[in-house]
């Protein structure tokens, strides 16, 4: 069947079977499909509408011309009418219910929070993922999906006019019994994670500040603490439970699905919906490990860039070190704070901080920590409600570069100016050498960054402000922040085109920087699993296959 049926359609009047209720665990039948069946591949004449049927879903049809006839609105009335039939009201919000309100405020950035779904669908187990993924297609009413809610811009986790669903309820946490894995619902942020991990004296690599989602994160990378010595968080995940388009659900890992798992391993929401990420443990005794800020003033800006470059060369000779430094103007005053953490408590005094230790800040909240609560204090700096971008490239390791990116950046910034509540900063984070060989194992992901590339800095503008009126303003100022690093990098040989998805602009195009080999895989992988395309038309938002978010070419796509 089509995305829009050609005979038959929606719906719906829908029941559940008279001995299951779908608010229960219970309710439509599970359609798992776990080992290398060919089931998992959706066939030519996949039948939506038996589909759901098999879940157990008793849907009546329409005729198709009443669907066609009528606006896009009426597609989702029938697609959150019948979830609200079968799932109740309690979890089905609409524009005029007190819980709209609160769950899209619910979103980090204003300009997320601003997008006006026809309904929310608050799923209460995986199979209501696989009911919500076949009522879509049923319909042709989109959809998009929330975890953390951190992603900034419009359409990435909330959708104008469809349904968007809040994976809030998928938030459960199981260590398994060799404390080697620990399977962790989608719903989770990273602060429940580790609070929950910690009286196992174990971790598992993830986000870096309280509130980030689990799902977010892990499906577009994920820099933590611990990456240095254990690789990204999409690099040290056992298995990952998906939904695909026809609502099955599969089990992807090393030797299940392995072109799936490896396509989930940075590719995005472009596959499927993971209900479940399996992630490797890792022991951290107490969770303690040792962090803070300093800050600098100008004068140290010299010595700072350098001991920027190198702790990023040292990392191979000791993993546990990590760090970013945050380049700002506050009140006329050139400042940089800088993030240093290490993965073992008393870390100051090792010797790769040396270069640092040398230098004067003018603050200094480095001590001993205990990491679900250093997650916690790194969120009072990243407030909600405000409009927000993260907007960035890659380059290859190069001092020249971290000292010139900041002067380009300081150059430029007299264009944000008159821009009210403008609070615009460049960040330098590094992917370091053991970063990219931890990338390698396990059949590799498909981000197209090797082991000779040798270590990259990462660098992103991230701002806030406080009108839409400014947008334009703020993303030409970093269109030409972008382009100027570019070019300086190209010019002296260290131009790399990688562009990290979670740091990604709504400009630029993400999977086109992952190289055209990995692309092209990345899209056979989806005409595989997803033959319908459901997860690039149905689910618009964030970085599909072939484009950016938004398309508009007098902004920086990459
Ligand atoms: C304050 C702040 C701190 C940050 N710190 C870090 C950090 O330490 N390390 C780092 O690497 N990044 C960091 N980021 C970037 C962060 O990883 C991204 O913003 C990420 O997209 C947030 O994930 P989320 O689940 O909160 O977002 P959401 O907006 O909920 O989701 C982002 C995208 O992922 C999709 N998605 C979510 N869950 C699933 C799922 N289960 N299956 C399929 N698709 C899914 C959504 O549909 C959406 O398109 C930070 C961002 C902010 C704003
Ligand atoms: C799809 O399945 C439904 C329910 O079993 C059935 O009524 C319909 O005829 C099927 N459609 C096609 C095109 O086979
Ligand atoms: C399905 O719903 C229709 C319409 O409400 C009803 O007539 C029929 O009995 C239901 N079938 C089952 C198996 O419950
Ligand atoms: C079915 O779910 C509803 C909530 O929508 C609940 O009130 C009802 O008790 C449930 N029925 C059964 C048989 O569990
Ligand atoms: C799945 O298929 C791959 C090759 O396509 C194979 O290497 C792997 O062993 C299979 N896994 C299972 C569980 O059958
Ligand atoms: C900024 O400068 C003004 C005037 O010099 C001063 O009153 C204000 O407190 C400063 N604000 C901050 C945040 O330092
Ligand atoms: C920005 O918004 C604030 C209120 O949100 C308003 O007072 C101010 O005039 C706006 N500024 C511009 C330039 O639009």
């Amino acid at each position: 069947m089509l995305l829009v049926s050609s005979c038959l359609v929606a719906a719906l009047a829908l029941s559940v079977n008279a001995q299951s209720n779908a608010t229960d665990a219970g309710g439509p039948a599970d359609y798992i499909v776990s080992t290398n069946s060919t089931d998992a591949i959706e066939p030519p004449d996949f039948n939506v509408t038996q589909a759901l049927v098999d879940m157990g879903v008793n849907v009546s049809a329409l005729p198709v011309d009443q669907l066609v006839k009528r606006s896009s609105n009426f597609a989702c009335q029938l697609a959150c009418g019948s979830l609200q039939f079968l799932y109740g009201g309690s979890k089905v919000e609409y524009s005029n219910d007190a819980g709209y309100d609160t769950f899209t405020s619910g979103y980090w950035s204003q300009i997320q929070e601003n997008v006006n779904p026809y309904c929310i669908f608050k799923a209460p187990d995986k199979n209501a993922i696989s009911v919500v993924v076949l009522l879509s297609r049923l319909t042709s009413c989109p959809f998009a999906v929330k975890s953390g809610g951190h992603a900034a811009f419009q359409g990435a986790s909330n959708i104008e006019g469809g349904i968007t669903v809040s994976l809030a309820a998928l938030n459960s946490i199981q260590v398994s019994s060799d404390k080697k894995t620990v399977a962790i619902g989608p719903g989770n942020t990273w602060n429940s994670v580790y609070t929950a991990l910690q009286p196992y004296n174990i971790a598992v690599i993830g986000g870096r500040v309280a509130p980030i989602g689990v799902g977010g994160l892990t499906t577009g990378g994920g820099i933590s603490f611990f990456s240095s010595l254990y690789g990204w968080a999409c690099d040290n995940v056992a298995s990952y439970d998906v939904v695909l388009a026809s609502g099955a659900q599969v089990t992807a890992s090393p030797t299940s699905f392995p072109d799936l798992y490896w396509a989930l391993r940075g590719g995005g929401n472009n596959f499927g919906i993971v209900v479940n990420f399996n992630l490797n443990a890792i022991s951290l005794p107490g969770g303690q490990m040792w962090g803070g800020d300093r800050v600098y003033l100008e004068d140290q800006f010299p010595g700072l860039a350098a001991a920027f470059a190198g702790v990023v060369e040292d990392s191979p000779n000791d993993g546990n070190a990590g760090q970013w430094v945050a380049w700002l103007e506050s009140n006329g005053t050139k400042l940089a704070a800088t993030e240093l953490y290490y993965a073992q408590p008393n870390g100051g005094s090792a010797a790769i901080w040396n270069n640092y230790n040398a230098l004067t800040a003018i603050s200094d909240t480095t001590q001993n920590r205990v990491l679900a609560a250093y997650t916690q204090e790194l969120a009072q700096s990243n407030p909600y409600g405000l409009r927000e971008t993260y907007y960035g490239l890659t380059v290859k390791a190069d001092e020249s570069l971290a000292v010139l990116a900041k002067d380009i950046f300081y150059q430029a910034l007299p264009a944000t100016a008159n821009v009210a509540g403008a609070n615009p900063v460049l960040i330098y984070q590094g992917i370091t050498l053991p970063m990219i060989e931890a990338m390698q194992k396990n059949g590799g992901n498909p981000l197209g960054i090797s082991v000779s590339d040798g270590p990259l800095y990462l660098i992103h503008v991230a701002c806030w402000w406080d009108n839409a009126s400014d947008d334009a303003t703020i993303y030409a100022f970093i269109t030409n922040v972008l382009n100027q690093i570019k070019a300086a990098a190209t010019a002296i040989g260290k131009q790399n085109d990688y562009i990290y998805m979670n740091y990604g602009g709504v400009y630029e195009d993400v999977i086109k920087s992952y190289g055209s080999t990995n692309k092209a895989q990345l899209k056979s992988i989806a005409q595989k699993y997803d033959p319908q395309q459901v997860f690039q038309i149905l689910q618009p938002g964030y970085f599909k296959l072939d484009r950016a978010p938004v398309v508009d070419s007098s902004y920086f796509s990459g």
